[in-house]
């Protein structure tokens, strides 16, 4: 009978979320994430993933403002943020807020609400059918994801509930459709997961089971210092307290680890999306994270994409195989980078011209050798409608070869 397929199937999902609830349960009580009060036995085992020994950026500004100054002008620092005139970059002026989208009978529009002496408020609204007879939806801007360097989505609540909005903004185009939404469809259904934060906020407490649900207050937006140097509260005081100690900082520097684990550091968030082997934010830098998140190898035989995988596309070079490579050869995350002149300087440390890893003696040494051998390419993961055309964002290729179908450079002499 139809009936009988559809309530078996019905029941198969009931039972599938049971037992994702019941597991999502186990794992939040193994690895507690509440901050302080009085902790059991089996919390004490995994105190290194509770949240007590954060304290937040501030901490740190007096004794490395220099650092902290620089860092916040960075896109992991700016690439989660409050709603306000500054972060959101999609405009609010008559003539600009409008998409109008495949569906003659939809178009979105984006509004800026004014109450005296406060923050604006930011909304979306959805208008379906033809006038006079319109309905709308509308939805206010909770949060900001994306630094803009490239783009920015937006983010609503629905009680604790945590929702992406159908409009998105892109540089250079303004408002588009979200990246992977159908043009001419009014999306305000999709949950943002705890993995999708994890990578782009400090922290967020996720509460079981629905994938979606948070406790508003425990969030901390853009990702601060302690993302990858851990809990920093007993560095603060120990720094604190003594002239200057020479010895043990009590707090997980990068530079000290093997290279797997500084790979690792990265991969978190650079490897692509992987399953969660354990709750999200419970990652703690230094450790293998093979335990916590299962990232496909890439398969050797399938093309790479180029978005969101830096470190797939890093391993497949002869240059981070033959050599002790890591991401940090190249970038210093405390500092905006994009002078392709000083990163072709990195290149330069070890192809040295006139010796072997260098090329031919006709190959001559330029101050840009990144738009050649590590060029800008079309993304398949990031792809979105606007004005009824397919787009497709560049990314810089972190695959550092020979490309084909560029050309060799000639000697001016
Ligand atoms: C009271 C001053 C003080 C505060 C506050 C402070 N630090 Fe430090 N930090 C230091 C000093 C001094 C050193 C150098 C220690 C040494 O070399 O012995 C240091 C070193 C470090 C190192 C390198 C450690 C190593 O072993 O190489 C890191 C990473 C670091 N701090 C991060 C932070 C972070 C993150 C915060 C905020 C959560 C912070 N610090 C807050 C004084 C401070
Ligand atoms: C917690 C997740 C996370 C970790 C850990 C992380 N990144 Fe990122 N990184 C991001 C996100 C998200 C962005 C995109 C930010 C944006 O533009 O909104 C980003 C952007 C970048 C960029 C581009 C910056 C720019 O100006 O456009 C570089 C380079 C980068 N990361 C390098 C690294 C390196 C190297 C490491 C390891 C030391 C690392 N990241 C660790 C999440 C992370
Ligand atoms: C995306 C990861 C990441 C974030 C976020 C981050 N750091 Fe670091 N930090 C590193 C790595 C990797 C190293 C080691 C290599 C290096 O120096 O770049 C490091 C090294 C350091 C050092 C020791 C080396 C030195 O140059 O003195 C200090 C101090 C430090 N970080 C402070 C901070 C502070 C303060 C913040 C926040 C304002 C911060 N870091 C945010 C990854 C990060
Ligand atoms: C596995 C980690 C990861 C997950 C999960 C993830 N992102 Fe990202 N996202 C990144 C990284 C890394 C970048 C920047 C580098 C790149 O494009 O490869 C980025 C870039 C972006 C950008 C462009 C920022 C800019 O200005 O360049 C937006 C917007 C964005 N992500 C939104 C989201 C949203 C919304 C979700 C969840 C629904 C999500 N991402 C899930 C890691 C992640
Ligand atoms: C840490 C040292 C190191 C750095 C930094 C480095 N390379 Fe390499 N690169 C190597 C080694 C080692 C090889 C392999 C040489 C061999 O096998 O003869 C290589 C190989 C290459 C090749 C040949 C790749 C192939 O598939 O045939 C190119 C092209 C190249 N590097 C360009 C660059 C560029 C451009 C940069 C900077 C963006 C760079 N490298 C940075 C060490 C490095
Ligand atoms: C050989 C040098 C080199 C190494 C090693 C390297 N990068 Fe990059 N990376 C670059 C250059 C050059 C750019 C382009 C900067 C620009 O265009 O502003 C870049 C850009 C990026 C961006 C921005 C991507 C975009 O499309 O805008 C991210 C994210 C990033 N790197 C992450 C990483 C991670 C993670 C690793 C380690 C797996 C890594 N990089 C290793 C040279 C390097
Ligand atoms: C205009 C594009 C262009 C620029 C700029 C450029 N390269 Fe190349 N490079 C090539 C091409 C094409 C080849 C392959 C043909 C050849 O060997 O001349 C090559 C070959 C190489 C090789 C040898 C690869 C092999 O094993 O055959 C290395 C190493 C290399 N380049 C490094 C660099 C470095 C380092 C820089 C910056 C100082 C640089 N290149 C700048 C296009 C460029």
């Amino acid at each position: 009978m139809a009936c009988s397929r559809k309530t078996n199937r019905a029941f198969t999902i009931i039972i599938a979320l049971a037992l994702a609830a019941l597991l999502s349960k186990k794992l939040t009580r193994d690895y507690p994430v509440e901050a302080g009060g009085a902790q059991s036995a089996a919390a004490t085992d995994t105190n290194r993933h509770a949240r007590d020994g954060y304290v937040g950026d501030a901490a740190c500004r007096p004794c490395h403002a220099d650092k902290v100054d620089s860092f916040h002008r960075t896109a992991h620092y700016l690439t989660s943020r409050s709603p306000d005139e500054s972060s959101v970059l999609g405009k609010f002026t008559p003539g600009s807020n409008v998409l109008k989208t495949s569906n003659p009978n939809l178009y979105f529009r984006m509004d800026e609400r004014r109450t005296d002496g406060k923050e604006p408020d930011f909304f979306q609204t959805a208008v379906a059918g033809t006038p006079p007879e319109t309905t709308s939806h509308a939805e206010r801007i909770a949060l900001v994801i994306g630094s803009g360097g490239k783009g920015q989505t937006y983010l609503y609540w629905n009680g604790d509930q945590l929702f992406q909005l159908p409009v998105s903004y892109w540089v250079d185009l303004g408002w588009i459709n979200s990246p992977g939404y159908r043009d001419g469809v009014a999306d305000f259904a999709r949950p943002v997961t705890p993995r999708c934060v994890e990578c782009h906020a400090t922290y967020f407490d996720a509460v079981s089971p629905l994938l979606n649900r948070y406790n508003t207050v425990g969030v901390s937006l853009g990702i601060q210092c302690e993302v990858c140097h851990g809990p920093g509260r007993e560095h603060v005081e120990q720094e604190a307290s003594k002239p200057a100690s020479p010895s043990a900082t009590a707090i997980l520097d990068p530079a000290r680890f093997p290279r797997d684990r500084q790979i690792d550091l990265c991969a978190w968030c650079h490897a692509g999306s992987g399953w969660s082997l354990l709750p999200e934010f419970s990652y703690i830098p230094g450790d293998p994270l093979d335990k916590y998140i299962d990232l496909p190898p890439p398969d050797p035989n399938a093309p790479l994409d180029v978005h969101g995988n830096q470190v797939g596309m890093l391993k497949q070079s002869r240059c981070f195989r033959s050599s002790n490579m890591t991401c940090l050869t190249c970038h210093d995350v405390h500092v905006t980078q994009h002078n392709l002149a000083e990163f072709s300087h990195r290149c330069l440390s070890c192809h040295k011209p006139d010796s072997a890893t260098f090329s031919k003696a006709s190959h001559p040494v330029s101050d840009n050798c990144i738009d050649c051998h590590m060029p800008r390419q079309e993304t398949n993961l990031i792809v979105f409608d606007w004005n009824g055309r397919r787009m497709r964002p560049l990314v810089r290729n972190h695959w550092i070869k020979v490309y084909s179908a560029i050309r060799a450079p000639v000697a001016n002499r």
